[in-house]
């Protein structure tokens, strides 16, 4: 069964099984109050960092599944909810140029507050701009979630992403 969105169809059951996912692993993250004033800022056209966030947890899930590449999928999605958890608003005059730069530490920073996180959890937050990172990503779950951004920011940019992929996950449950 499938939902026609933009020029794409989406099936619906892998797209909950993603969110159920999302939600067994990444229920702390999903739930806390600072995670949800991401809603209020937005990164790329009309996708808020929250819901651009899920969808890089939804594509690491799926890169992972599909090319069997055994990440651990505790770690990926954590990784990949926390990976651009900056907590400001990119497109003003103050942090604009050099936001691409900087904001993995300032995430990391972030996250490392709030949350005990592992070293690929670490990993994935501080390298998922590689090159600008310079040094690459250690782990396969860094590897697979910066894949996995640059691929959803593509598609947000470009606007492809719409209605389905602007919705967060039901909490109940
Ligand atoms: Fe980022
Ligand atoms: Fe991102």
């Amino acid at each position: 069964m499938g939902e026609l969105v933009s020029n794409r169809t989406v099936n619906n059951d892998k797209f909950e099984e993603k969110n159920a996912i999302l939600l067994e692993y990444g229920r702390q993250i999903l739930e806390s109050d600072n995670f949800k004033q991401t809603m209020a800022h937005m990164q790329h056209g009309s996708m808020s960092v929250y819901h651009h966030s899920l969808n890089v947890a939804r594509y690491s899930i799926a890169i992972n599944r599909y090319f069997e590449l055994g990440a651990i999928e505790k770690e990926l999605i954590r990784g990949a909810l926390l990976h651009d958890y900056f907590l400001y608003d990119w497109h003003t005059q103050h942090h604009g140029k050099l936001h691409g730069f900087y904001h993995p530490g300032i995430a990391l920073r972030n996250a490392e507050k709030e949350y005990h996180l592992s070293k690929r959890e670490k990993d994935i937050i501080r390298k998922h701009m590689w090159p600008l990172t310079i040094v690459p990503p250690l782990c396969r779950e860094a590897w697979i979630v910066t894949m996995a951004d640059k691929y959803c920011s593509l598609l947000e940019t470009i606007r492809i992403h719409n209605r389905k992929y602007a919705q967060g996950v039901t909490m109940n449950g």
